[in-house]
């Protein structure tokens, strides 16, 4: 899949302009995005990227092109990021990174936010082989489970748990994660809004109603997705 996630990214290109802002998210696609970034020399001089990824900063800043940091950052011409899965309504699960709050944010502030990925993510209905993560405060952790048991009786929420070391996944805002693996996903349009209403979660991985439009490089082609 990976030479279809270059065919994406390249495709992508064609929405930027000289002079523009780019939000960048995480993952393989966005950095093969930042490698033909830097090809296109009006382009490398002329954009302001911000990034919600550590790793995404570092390729940023190897190349030479110019960062900001997100908290001077209040409006982006666009965002581009990948995402685990989407539907045909654009609604995208970005669980696997656990950046989702950064993301989302960059997600919001952009005229435009862009899904990048090959035809393997794009599903009829998002289904349940990724959870819903919550980025959670610590203190926070075990109301939240208990709440959301009470609230989805087909979930199962667990703590995300490193596999570098022996203890939780700890954000980079200092925070936890919560996966919550559901047997069946309630209805998507209401399990942000039932979720948020508990205090101590400060976002989750479903990016619902968020996306503008999506490139997915399919064995036939680029298909371009608008809403
Ligand atoms: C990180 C993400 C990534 O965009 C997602 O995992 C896709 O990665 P890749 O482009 O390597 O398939 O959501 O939070």
């Amino acid at each position: 899949m990976e030479d279809l996630k270059q065919v994406a990214a390249k495709a992508a290109l064609d929405y930027i302009k000289p002079g523009s802002s780019i939000g960048l998210g995480a993952g393989s696609t966005i950095a093969h995005l930042i490698h033909y970034l830097r090809e296109e020399a009006s382009l490398l001089e002329s954009i302001t990227t911000v990034t919600s990824s550590f790793n995404t900063q570092q390729l940023l800043q190897e190349y030479g092109f110019k960062v900001k940091d997100i908290a001077s950052v209040s409006h982006l011409d666009l965002y581009f990021d990948g995402c685990d899965q989407f539907d045909h309504q654009l609604n995208a699960l970005k669980s696997g990174g656990g950046i989702h709050t950064r993301e989302k944010l960059l997600a919001a502030m952009a005229d435009k936010f862009i899904l990048l990925g090959d035809g393997s993510k794009y599903v009829t209905q998002l289904y349940t082989t990724f959870p819903i993560v919550l980025e959670v405060i610590p203190e926070a952790v075990p109301f939240v489970i208990k709440q959301v048991k009470k609230l989805f009786s087909l979930a199962n929420p667990v703590i995300r748990l490193s596999n570098k070391k022996d203890g939780a996944v700890i954000t980079e805002n200092g925070n936890l994660l919560i996966d919550i693996w559901f047997s069946a996903f309630p209805p998507i349009d209401s399990i942000n809004h039932r979720l948020k209403e508990i205090p101590g979660i400060l976002e989750t991985s479903l990016f619902y109603n968020m996306a503008h439009a999506a490139i997915i490089a399919g064995k036939k082609g680029v298909e371009v997705i608008k809403k």
